[in-house]
Parts: C-alpha cells; structure tokens; sequence
C-alpha cells in the first residue's frame, strides 16, 4: 500500500485532474482508491459530481478530530474508488491549530490516514497551490510524491520550489517521503515551448521522470464539467489512455 500526493505550489499545473484520472485507472486496474482531496477549492470532489457545499462534514472535520473518518469517506460511481471531501472550511485549518495551540500541526493528517491505510491499495492526495500547512500535511502524510510540470513557462522555477520543500520536510519531519516521479502534463509536441520544457524535465530528471506524457486533451475538462473522471467517462480518449498507462507505471513502481 502506498500513500501518494500530487504536489505541486504552482497552480492549474494538473494536480486535481491527475489525482481523479490516476485515482480513477488504478481503481480500474482492481486496487483500492481513497482519493483525499486537501484542497479548500474541492476540485477532486467537483471532478468526481459530489455536492461538496452541501456536507456538514469533510476532511477538516477528521483532521482537527471531531469526527469519525468511517462516516466521512463517501462512495463515488466507480467501483473500488473512494473520496475524502473537502471544501472551504480545511481553509481554515491554520486559525483552528493557532487558536487552539496545537502541538504536532504538521503530523495532524498523517494520523487520521495511519488509522485507515491498511484498508486501501492506495490513497492519493490532491494539494492545494501552495506550500503552506496543508501542503506540509499532505507530505508528511505521504510515502511518495508525484509533481506534475505543465510544459509552460517557469515550470522549471515552480519545480526548484517545490524540491526545496520536499527536502526540508525530509530533513525535518518525514525521512523516508520519496519522490514517485515528475509527469509532464497538458503536452503538446506541436509546440517548442512543450517540447522544450519536456526535454529538461527529462535531462534534468531522467529516471524520475514517468515515460508517459500527458496529452493536452479536450475530452479531460469535458468530463469534469459532467463530473467524471476521463477515464470512466470516455476511456478510449487519448487523455484517458496516457492515464491508464500511468496507472500502469505506478503500479510497476510498487511491484519492482
Ligand atoms: N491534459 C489536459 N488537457 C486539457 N485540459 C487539462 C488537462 N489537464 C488539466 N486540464 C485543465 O486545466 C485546468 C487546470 O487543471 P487542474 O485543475 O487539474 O490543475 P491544478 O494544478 O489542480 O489547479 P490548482 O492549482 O488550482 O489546484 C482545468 O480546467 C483542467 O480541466
Ligand atoms: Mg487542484
């Protein structure tokens, strides 16, 4: 079992999009999902078509304590997958533990997910852009991370910062955080500036970097908009299938 977050500080880079598509194939592929969305925006939960405003309780409601994980994890329309919600509230989490002089703020996410691992092939996190508390949570919580680059303009400042971040939260908190891979999202090999991009991705981090790239691709926003994931929604799309091959390359990760 393994605990993966998708991180990156810099935002619409594909975070949410591949923490619901990778979530999606490997609940596909048999394994078990829980997909945990630490963002106060919620996207992972819109993505998948839950209602986040409407519930009286979300993740936040775990993490500082006041309820029971069993009750929040809810049941999406794809079989083997599972989402913590979130929604504005976790925004509020800072003020929570300052007001309420809490001892180990970072280790807060950690704990709630130590208790349900064992129930799950994987969990996935989705983080908010930035690098604050949630994000420190999100890290110290996970074995392994995979950042998504989007083949843009300062993708390569964005990837100096959020390196930096992983390796004090190594140093200080969780010596053993892996990094899974950098994935190369929204590609486009019609463009230098893409294929430039990808080349010093892959120069810079050859053996982190996954093989497969993913596409830019309509089909991706189209399916969130239903609330679907691509990869249940139109499995044949060309986004799907880069997913799916994702899936794949995570998986031969945890078997080798
Ligand atoms: N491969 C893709 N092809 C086309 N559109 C994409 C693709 N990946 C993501 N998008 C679109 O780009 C936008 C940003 O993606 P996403 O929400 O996944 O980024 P994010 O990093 O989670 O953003 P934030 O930092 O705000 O959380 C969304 O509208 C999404 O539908
Ligand atoms: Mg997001």
């Amino acid at each position: 079992m393994r605990i993966i977050s998708i991180a990156n500080q810099k935002g619409g880079v594909g975070k949410t999009t591949t923490a619901i598509n990778l979530s999606s194939a490997l609940a596909h592929f048999g394994k078990k999902v829980l997909l945990v969305d630490f963002d106060p925006q919620g996207n992972a939960g819109r993505g998948l078509g839950i209602d986040i405003n409407s519930l009286t309780q979300t993740v936040y409601d775990a993490v500082i304590g006041d309820a029971d994980l069993s009750h929040l994890v809810k049941e999406t329309n794809e079989e083997n997958l599972y989402l913590l919600p979130s929604n504005l509230k976790l925004a509020s989490l800072d003020t929570y533990f300052l007001s309420n002089n809490i001892e180990k703020p970072f280790f807060a996410l950690r704990e709630i997910l130590s208790k349900i691992r064992d129930q799950y092939d994987f969990i996935i996190i989705d983080c908010p852009p930035s690098l604050g508390l949630l994000n420190i949570n999100a890290l110290v919580a996970s074995d392994s991370v995979i950042i998504p680059v989007q083949c843009e303009y300062f993708a390569m400042e964005a990837v100096a910062a959020i390196l930096a971040s992983i390796n004090k939260i190594k140093t200080d908190y969780n010596p053993d955080l892996r990094i899974e891979g950098f994935l190369l999202t929204m590609y486009d090999s019609r463009t230098s500036l893409g294929t430039e991009i990808a080349q010093q991705v892959r120069g810079l981090f050859k053996e982190n970097t996954f093989s497969i790239s993913i596409p830019r691709n309509i089909s991706i926003p189209e399916a969130s908009a239903r609330g679907y994931s691509v990869t249940s929604w139109r499995p044949s799309a060309q986004g799907s299938m880069a997913y799916f091959s994702l899936a794949r390359e995570v998986i031969d990760h945890e078997e080798n």
